[in-house]
């Protein structure tokens, strides 16, 4: 496989490709200056990123439809050098209330479609507008959820879902790695016990020989193993520092001691919502 930053998009099995670098666009709402996404956005289409994975609960999909549409005024892209995933948030699973939140998604970001719309997480929550639905006692509210629904995938050097991998292989999966750097080290949804993955000695050993970062390490690990990184970014230097991946390749030796990091644990848990029925991260995938 070569990738290369012009060129590094995997065939789908229906045809179509993906970028196997995209940048994530999360950013707490509550801590996040207004257009911190669409500077981000300029910047990485201006460095070569051409995948963008966004949701409507994000809160700032108008700002990723407005910096892709000036870049693509500007002529530095077309609508279809772009690929752009959205997300059907918990409380509007009942396909009834599909269309019309995809068609939300996309007045928000002034675009005609989207190259991919999944389920954000396989928990229903009460239908409705209210993003966080809870009763008079704090609890959230449920709804039942359909599990045959897809959903996107932790993935990075301390959760390499070997088994996942393998089964997605097998039948012509892509897999789509959240968190490739470990996320952010927000305590409110995310798993702090877990060490900080950029930290990790064996990483940046490997990343010293090859005089690049240990993000560069962890994203170009998932990329040699065919795994799409969408790595969250808003600092200009990262985010170009997080697509020079293609430079430089990882032996056979450094991929076994980087899949030896295996954990097994995720960062991401979503705790507060084990007591939803339909809670996934019991089962190993
Ligand atoms: P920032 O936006 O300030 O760069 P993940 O993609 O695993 O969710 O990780 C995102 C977190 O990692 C964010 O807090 C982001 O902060 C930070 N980050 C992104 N790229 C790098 C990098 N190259 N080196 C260190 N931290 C990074």
């Amino acid at each position: 496989m070569s990738l290369t930053a012009q060129d590094h998009r995997i065939l789908l099995n229906d045809g179509n490709n993906i970028p196997i670098i995209g940048l994530g666009t999360y950013s707490a709402p509550r801590i996040t200056a207004k257009d911190a996404c669409y500077h981000a956005v300029k910047v990485a289409i201006d460095v070569g990123y051409r995948h963008f994975d966004g949701a409507l609960v994000y809160g700032n999909e108008d700002e990723v439809g407005r910096a892709v549409r000036e870049k693509i005024d500007d002529g530095t892209v077309r609508r279809d050098d772009i690929f752009y995933c959205g997300k059907l948030w918990n409380t509007y699973h009942p396909p009834e209330m599909v269309r019309g939140t995809l068609e939300k998604s996309l007045k928000l970001l002034k675009f005609d479609y989207m190259d991919l719309y999944i389920i954000e997480l396989p928990l229903a929550f009460k239908p409705g507008d209210v993003i966080y639905p809870r009763d008079e006692s704090g609890n959230f509210l449920y709804a039942p959820t359909d599990l045959c629904a897809t959903w996107e995938v932790e993935c990075h050097p301390y959760f390499p879902q070997p088994k996942l991998k393998e089964f997605c292989d097998s039948h012509g999966i892509v897999i789509v790695g959240y968190s490739p750097l470990g996320t952010c080290r927000d305590s409110l949804w995310v798993n702090t016990k877990i060490p900080s993955l950029l930290d990790d000695p064996v990483l940046n050993s490997v990343a010293a020989r090859h005089q690049k970062t240990s993000a560069q390490v962890a994203l170009r690990f998932l990329a040699q193993r065919n795994v799409v990184a969408i790595p969250k970014s808003f600092n200009p230097e990262r985010i170009k520092q997080n697509f020079e991946i293609f430079d430089f390749s990882l032996t056979s030796e450094e991929m076994k001691q980087i899949n030896a990091l295996n954990r097994n644990e995720r960062y991401v848990e979503l705790l507060m919502w084990k007591d939803h029925p339909e809670y996934p991260f019991n089962e190993e995938y």
